[in-house]
C-alpha cells in the first residue's frame, strides 16, 4: 500500500457532541483528495487530529507512516499545514513573514535568502517582497500562507479551505498553484464546501456530513453510486401513447405522472432503474417495437444536484 495518509476509526466528541464519526480515509501518495462538506461538518476538526494540534477521542492516524499520537513531532515534519484562518500579523513584510517561518523550522540563513525568493515566484508574489502584510489582499494573503507551509519543503500538504472567502479570478490562482504543486509531487489534502469548485482539480474526493464520511471516491464513482435512480427523456417521431405502453410494461422503467406535464407533446421522461447496459437495451427494444426514436437523453445531475443528495443539510 501507498497510502501517505492513512486514517482509522477517528472520532471526536465535544461533550455529547460527535463532531467526528469513525472516520476511515486512505490516501494515495502525490494525490490530490478534495475533502467536501457544509460547514460544521468536521473538516477543520479532522485536519487538526491530522496536524496533531487536537487529540482524537479514539482511534488513529498515520502520515508517512508516522503515527499522530506515538510520533508527532515526526508528523509535523512531513506535513505543512494551512489553517483556516490567517493570523494578523502587525508591522511584519512579506519577506519577514516568510523569513519568520523559515527560522522556526531551522532552516539556515544562509539559504533561507533564496528560498523566500523562490517561495515567493512560486506563488507569485515576487513584486510584494517589500510590501506589508496587511496590505495585500485576500487572495495575495492566501497565496503567502500557502508559500509558509511550503517552507520545509514538506511532502504532504493539509490545506483547510484555502479557495475560501476568494474571488473568481483569486480561486483559479489557488487551484492553478495547487496543480502546480501536485506536478512538484506533493500530496494535496485540502478541504471545500463547495464541490464545484474543486472537483476537477482532485484525483479523489471524500464528502462528510455531520461527523460522518457519506461517500469517497474519484467523482466518478461518486456520481455512479448515485445513479441506481436515474431520469431518462425520449423524443419520438408523433404520437407518444406507444412509448408510455411500452414503457408501462418495462419493469425497470416507470412513468412519472405529475414530471410529464410540462414536457413538449412529443416528449417522455420516466424513471430508470439500471445501469448503462440496461439502458442501451431499453433503447434497441423501444426501436425494435418501431417506436420512431428522435432522442433519447438521460438527465445529467449537476455537482450541486449530487452534493445536495448527499448531504441532506443534516446540522449540529
Ligand atoms: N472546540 C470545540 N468545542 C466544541 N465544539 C466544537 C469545537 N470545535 C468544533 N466544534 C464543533 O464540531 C463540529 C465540527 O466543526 P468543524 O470541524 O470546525 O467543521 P467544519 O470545518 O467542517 O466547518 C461543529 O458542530 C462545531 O461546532
Ligand atoms: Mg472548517
Amino acid at each position: 500500500m501507498s497510502a501517505i495518509i492513512e486514517v482509522k476509526g477517528l472520532t471526536k466528541r465535544y461533550g455529547r457532541l460527535t463532531a467526528l464519526n469513525d472516520l476511515n480515509l486512505s490516501i494515495e501518495q502525490g494525490s490530490v483528495y478534495g475533502f467536501i462538506g457544509p460547514n460544521g461538518a468536521g473538516k477543520t476538526t479532522t485536519m487538526r487530529i491530522l496536524t496533531t494540534l487536537l487529540k482524537p477521542t479514539s482511534g488513529e492516524a498515520w502520515i508517512a507512516g508516522y503515527s499522530i499520537l506515538k510520533e508527532p513531532r515526526n508528523v509535523r515534519r512531513v506535513i505543512g499545514y494551512m489553517p483556516d484562518f490567517f493570523g494578523v500579523y502587525d508591522d511584519m513584510k512579506v519577506w519577514e513573514y516568510l523569513d519568520f517561518f523559515a527560522a522556526c523550522y531551522d532552516i539556515p540563513l544562509m539559504t533561507r535568502q533564496s528560498m523566500i525568493d523562490d517561495l515567493l515566484a512560486l506563488v507569485d508574489l515576487s513584486h510584494k517582497k517589500d510590501a506589508y502584510v496587511e496590505s495585500l489582499s485576500r487572495g495575495m494573503k492566501q497565496r503567502l500562507c500557502l508559500a509558509r507551509t511550503l517552507a520545509h519543503d514538506p511532502e504532504v500538504l493539509i490545506l483547510d479551505e484555502p479557495a475560501s472567502g476568494l474571488d473568481p479570478r483569486a480561486r483559479i490562482e489557488i487551484r492553478e498553484l495547487l496543480r502546480e504543486l501536485k506536478n512538484m509531487g506533493k500530496t494535496i489534502f485540502f478541504s471545500s464546501h463547495i464541490l464545484s469548485e474543486v472537483a476537477d482539480i482532485c484525483d479523489s474526493i471524500g464528502i462528510i456530513e455531520a461527523g460522518t464520511l457519506v461517500a469517497h471516491g474519484s467523482l466518478e464513482a461518486i456520481k455512479q453510486q448515485l445513479r441506481t435512480h436515474r431520469i431518462i427523456q425520449v423524443r419520438v417521431l408523433g404520437d407518444t401513447t406507444p412509448v408510455k405502453e411500452f414503457l408501462l410494461r418495462h419493469e425497470l422503467a416507470s412513468l412519472n405522472g405529475e414530471a410529464n406535464d410540462d414536457l413538449p407533446e412529443n416528449v417522455v421522461r420516466f424513471d430508470f432503474v439500471g445501469d448503462d447496459v440496461a439502458m442501451s437495451q431499453l433503447l434497441r427494444e423501444m426501436i425494435n417495437h418501431g417506436i420512431q426514436v428522435v432522442s433519447f437523453t438521460e438527465e445529467s445531475d449537476d455537482l450541486e444536484d449530487v452534493f445536495m443528495k448527499l448531504t441532506k443539510g443534516v446540522v449540529h
